[in-house]
């Protein structure tokens, strides 16, 4: 007889519930590479954040997801190809598949040539909107794990202190417990205006959230 093994239990248990999730078969029908792509919408339907021209930067953009809703919110008619009003520069550490318009770098985020690669997509200018989803890979230890998602997060609101125009928006992903009441401190330094977020689409069970933070101090 096979004994079927709690982790086996705990997959199958997964793909039923990403299976006949609303948002997964949302996004099949939509073209979105992600559902992750509707967190990113919710939040911007609620406080209008990516606007016709709008310069954005996507960070850890992979597979693409929140680029390929950007990328339709500056469409002209909300088109995935064709004109484009705006810019999109998205960064990761893994490859993605290119989408259209969109100025992907690969690379580390927390990696000073990296930034002087995106300094030099951004020619010159300021970024309107930056969005974060970056998660570092998880070790298991908590406290090791806190600090790499702390350090995402900081380094996101340093990126926009310096590449952000005064009135533009910062969005990012973080974690309850670990480093968040910090986090939080330091966007309430940084911004004029800090709104945290739970999209509908973020599951309950995730720990995950998100913090926009609007106009810098
Ligand atoms: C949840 S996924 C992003 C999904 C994406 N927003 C979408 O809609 O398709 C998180 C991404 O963050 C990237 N990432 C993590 N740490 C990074 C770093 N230091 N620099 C760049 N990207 C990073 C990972 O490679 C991963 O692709």
């Amino acid at each position: 007889m096979k004994v079927q093994t709690k982790s086996k239990k705990v997959n199958k248990a997964w793909l039923n519930s990403h299976v006949n999730d609303p948002y997964v078969k949302a996004a099949q029908k939509d073209g979105y590479r992600a559902r992750a792509a509707y967190k990113l919408k919710e939040i911007d339907e609620q406080l209008k954040l990516i606007r016709p021209g709008a310069t954005v930067v996507d960070l850890g953009c992979a597979p693409g997801a929140w680029s390929q809703y950007v990328r339709r919110c500056l469409s002209p008619n909300g088109a995935a190809v064709g004109a484009l009003n705006g810019r999109i520069i998205s960064l990761d550490l893994l490859p993605m598949e290119p989408i259209e318009g969109v100025q992907y770098i690969q690379g580390d985020f927390r990696e000073e040539p990296v930034l002087a690669q995106l300094q030099e997509a951004l020619g010159g200018g300021k970024a309107d909107v930056v969005v974060s989803d970056m998660a570092p890979n998880l070790s298991g230890n908590g406290t090791t794990d806190a600090a790499r998602i702390a350090l995402l997060v900081e380094l996101a609101v340093d990126f926009s202190i310096h590449h952000m125009k005064p009135e533009g928006a910062l969005v990012v992903k973080l974690f309850h417990g670990g480093a968040y009441d910090d986090l939080v401190a330091l966007f309430r330094q940084t911004f004029k205006v800090v709104k945290p977020i739970k999209p509908k689409s973020s599951r309950d069970k995730s720990s995950e959230t998100f913090l926009v933070g609007m106009g810098l101090k």
